[in-house]
């Protein structure tokens, strides 16, 4: 490698985001790059000349497996929206400047489809201008949808979560099944695709019953036929467990978090911020069926929780990094690193890299036939998939009984 590298993190995120960054940076390293800068607050930040040098805060081999285990973002990040190239060429000029001065040779920025259109953007006008640079992006996000990988790091660990934190609240509720109706509604992240909330199926085992009800946003939600089943449910046993979707709508297309009441908020890509979904169903159950209910949100938790991040995710988030700067190197640009599954037990699975022009602002959502008929849960096949993401675990270090995390502060430049 003859320049520099720089890094950004971009979008929500995940408790193993940092393990990308891990990668980025011990591969750049080993491939000679003189500097790895790392951007603050995404490209949002670079835009502001906010950039580290990242020797400067991973000094040496414990650094490296502390950051692989510090949830969120280590550098900040961001949703920002370039503007199309032939809008607003100024904000290209003054990239590229920051770029050049820098002596960047590879741009890698981590993210979702959200964050990915950036890495294309940035691309074009690179060809578009004649400039030398590689920009490569490093798949990630909880929600599992983006296009042409087989799932993305961070939705392994998110996944274990849930289905961990969904077992206990089921043996919560349960001690107090005894003549005591209780439903409980668990809201899960995803925006508009089902991946995270379908592995609240994963609770069930030979020590659990598991949920009743899951809801994707990929089915319609009718609200009758909600109350119907837990009508139906609470007839045979008194506890009843419900996962939604955060994204779950009517069939006309309205949010459910929306007929709460929810949050005005949207973001710089048009995407609503949902919330609420759960508290309002569980106040509609209340209110229709007249037995105690209790609304969870999983919210920043399931993104966050480091403690209990998926071996398997950690060590692909870590590869992933590697591979998008290896891919930079050697020449690739517009284009994610993307994860192929090579099989599932035992599981494997290795890299390969695709055009980001197919990738950047689509969805993938979870096929209609691992939903069963009704849409209240998700079939054997979407188990299977998820399954082998969830596997393993990897130890916090542990200081004064806590987790330790790689730290830098908020205005550090
Ligand atoms: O993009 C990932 C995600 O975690 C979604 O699941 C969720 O809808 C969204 O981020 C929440 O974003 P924010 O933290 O910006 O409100």
């Amino acid at each position: 490698m003859y320049g520099n590298v720089i890094v950004g993190q971009s979008g929500g995120p995940t408790a193993v985001i940092n393990s990308s960054l891990a990668g980025v940076f011990r591969t750049a390293i080993d491939r000679g790059a003189k500097k790895v800068y790392g951007m603050r607050f995404g490209i949002q930040g670079l835009l502001d000349e906010m950039y580290v040098d990242l020797s400067d805060y991973i000094k040496n081999e414990l650094d490296v497996e502390i950051l692989k285990r510090t949830p969120s973002a280590f550098l900040g990040t961001c949703r920002y929206k370039l503007p199309a190239i032939h809008e607003n060429q100024d904000i290209y000029v003054k990239i590229f400047e920051i770029l050049n001065k820098l002596d960047i040779e590879c741009f890698i920025y981590i993210g979702g489809n959200d964050s990915m259109d950036t890495i294309k953007k940035l691309s074009d006008y690179a060809i578009l201008t004649g400039q030398t640079q590689k920009f490569v992006g490093v798949p990630k996000t909880i929600d599992n949808d983006l296009a042409l990988t087989d799932h993305t790091p961070g939705y392994g660990s998110a996944a274990k979560y849930i289905a961990t934190s969904t077992k206990e609240i089921i043996r919560d509720g349960n001690g107090f099944s005894y003549k005591k109706p209780l439903v409980t509604i668990i809201e899960i992240m995803g925006r508009n695709a089902g991946w995270l909330t379908g592995a609240a199926a994963l609770a069930k085992g030979e020590d659990c019953e598991g949920v009743d009800l899951i809801y994707l946003p990929e089915v319609p939600f009718d609200t009758e036929a909600f109350i119907e089943e837990i009508n139906k449910l609470l007839k045979v046993k008194n506890t009843v467990f419900v996962a939604i979707s955060e994204g779950i709508r009517l069939q006309d297309g309205t949010y459910v978090s929306e007929a709460g009441g929810g949050s005005d908020y949207v973001d710089a890509f048009g995407h609503k911020q949902l919330t609420g979904s759960a508290t309002y169903l569980a106040n509609l159950v209340n209110h229709k069926v007249g037995c105690k209910t209790r609304a969870v949100e999983f919210s920043s938790l399931q993104r966050s929780a480091s403690h209990l991040a998926s071996r398997v995710d950690i060590n692909e988030a870590f590869m992933v990094g590697g591979a998008a700067v290896k891919a930079a190197d050697e020449g690739d640009s517009g284009k994610m690193v993307v994860i192929d599954r090579v099989s599932d037990d035992p599981y494997q699975s290795a890299t390969g890299v695709y055009d980001v022009h197919k990738i950047a602002n689509g969805e993938k959502l979870v096929p209609r036939n691992w939903i069963n008929e009704n849409g209240t849960y998700v079939t054997e096949d979407f188990i299977d998939y998820v399954r082998p993401l969830i596997q393993g675990d990897y130890p916090c270090v542990m200081v004064n009984g806590l987790p330790r995390h790689l730290y830098l502060k908020a205005d550090e430049v």
